[in-house]
């Protein structure tokens, strides 16, 4: 992993223009403990052919997604120990071999059940036609780490390839203390080694967040809610009043003492970072940390100021790429109305609850409850480049990733 990311941070430069400023937090990131870890159930999967074709395969045809191994490799068990739990050579095979194939999840629902979408339909055909009928006119998307693991980032959990499971020269007490507030006042090395490493820059954003782009240039937007700091949906070119980072961003950095609070721009911090220094405040001698939220602190007030309106206005919700083990963002799956489809694209099955209306219900296991969670197992990538292409939106995103390159090689994005 770190010569990926060496690579990749050889490129990186200061090269975002991102505006906007962190106002002050209130709530705080908070991962969840417990989690129910459903098998597969009463359901079907279909794989994709790369024409786009679905084909109804039973469960344990589909490559890594077989029930044994779905609960294995979600089973990310308690917040200081996600990868521990889940650390057997099975779960490792899954990660270091070839990606899975792209596999549409079809509930056998009961027939007396009540769906939102039409009996027999495919997850994929379900949110194609609502987004052409014009269903949909207010999506959300809610995204993390795996919208951007193609464009060489690790995610953080994922068994071997996260960044929780390659952290052992770093000598922490356990993987995600080098996110967390408490230990970054007494041990800040780690945190900028770590951001060294990782400092936003020239990353190419991946099929994903062009998708995302494109709902955005269709109107269809409502808004996108990322944990990702690598800022990558601002490089795509998404209209930052379009995002909301829910755990900040590299873009400000602030001293943190409680009575300072003074702000230092990204590129002085960023001088320090690469010159190997712990930057400090020059007016009361206070660590200064970038504005990412951390585990133990407030969230930017801008995911509070906008969240109730755009969740009980949604009328599509997507999430893609994100173990939805931290909280609160992960709960915002819960916020959008009963009737409200919801999508789910992601390599592993996350996100489900045994209590009805507290996650996920993509095998309509509760009775009763409208049935309305679709489920595509797979390479958000690859499921994006489909979904486009069964919009007939294919060209389009094929040319906003040209005119991309284009306009943003190394030289002209600086
Ligand atoms: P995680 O690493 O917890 O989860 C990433 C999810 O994406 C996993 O379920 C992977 O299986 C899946 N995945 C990875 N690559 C994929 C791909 N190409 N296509 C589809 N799925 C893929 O990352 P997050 O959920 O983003 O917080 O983590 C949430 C927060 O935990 C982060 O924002 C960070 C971290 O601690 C803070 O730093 C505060
Ligand atoms: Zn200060």
């Amino acid at each position: 992993m770190k010569s990926s990311i060496d690579e990749l941070a050889n490129r990186i430069e200061n090269a975002l223009s991102i505006d906007e400023k962190i106002r002050p937090q209130q709530g705080s990131t908070d991962e969840v403990t417990t989690r129910d870890q459903s098998k597969l159930g009463n359901a079907e999967h279909a794989r994709i052919s790369k024409d786009g074709n679905v084909n109804a395969e039973a469960d344990q045809n589909c490559v890594g997604i077989d029930s044994d191994s779905t609960s294995s490799s979600n089973d990310y068990g308690a917040s200081q120990s996600s990868s521990s739990d889940s650390d057997s050579d099975d779960e490792r095979d899954i990660y270091s071999g070839p990606p899975p194939p792209l596999a549409v999840h079809m509930p056998l629902l009961p027939a007396d059940s009540r769906s939102v979408f039409a009996k027999d339909q495919s997850a994929l055909d379900a949110i194609v036609e609502i987004i052409r009928n014009g269903r949909a006119k207010k999506i959300v998307v809610m995204a993390g780490a795996g919208i951007s693991t193609d464009a060489g980032i690790p995610d953080f959990r994922s068994p071997g390839t996260g960044l929780y499971d390659n952290l052992q020269s770093y000598n922490l007490p356990y993987p995600e203390a080098i996110f967390s507030i408490d230990y970054f006042k007494k041990s800040p090395k780690p945190f900028y080694v770590l951001a060294k490493e990782l400092y936003p820059g020239q990353f190419v954003p991946t099929q994903s967040h062009f998708f995302i782009k494109m709902l955005a240039d269709q109107g269809l937007l409502q808004r996108h809610y990322t944990q990702n700091i690598d800022c990558l949906e601002r490089v795509a070119g998404i209209d930052p009043e379009l995002i909301v980072e829910a755990h900040g961003s590299f873009h400000t950095a602030h001293c943190i003492g409680k009575k300072c609070r003074k702000e230092f721009s990204q590129s002085w911090v960023r001088e320090k970072i690469f010159a190997d220094e712990i930057p400090r405040c020059d007016t009361c001698t206070s660590l200064i940390k970038p504005d990412i939220t951390f585990f133990g602190e407030g969230l930017p007030s801008r995911f509070f100021d906008l969240l109730e309106h755009d969740f009980s206005s949604c009328d599509l919700l997507i999430v893609m790429g994100t173990s939805l083990l931290v909280q609160p963002f992960a709960s915002l799956v819960n916020d959008v109305a009963e009737s409200v489809p919801r999508l789910l694209i992601n390599r592993v099955r996350v996100g489900e609850a045994r209590l009805p209306g507290s996650g996920f219900d993509f095998d309509g296991k509760h009775v009763g409850r409208l049935h309305r969670d679709a489920l595509i197992l797979g390479d958000c990538d690859e499921a994006c480049s489909l979904l486009a292409e069964r919009l007939g939106w294919a060209d389009r995103l094929a040319e906003l990733r040209s005119t991309f390159m284009l306009q943003k090689t190394p030289a002209a994005a600086r």
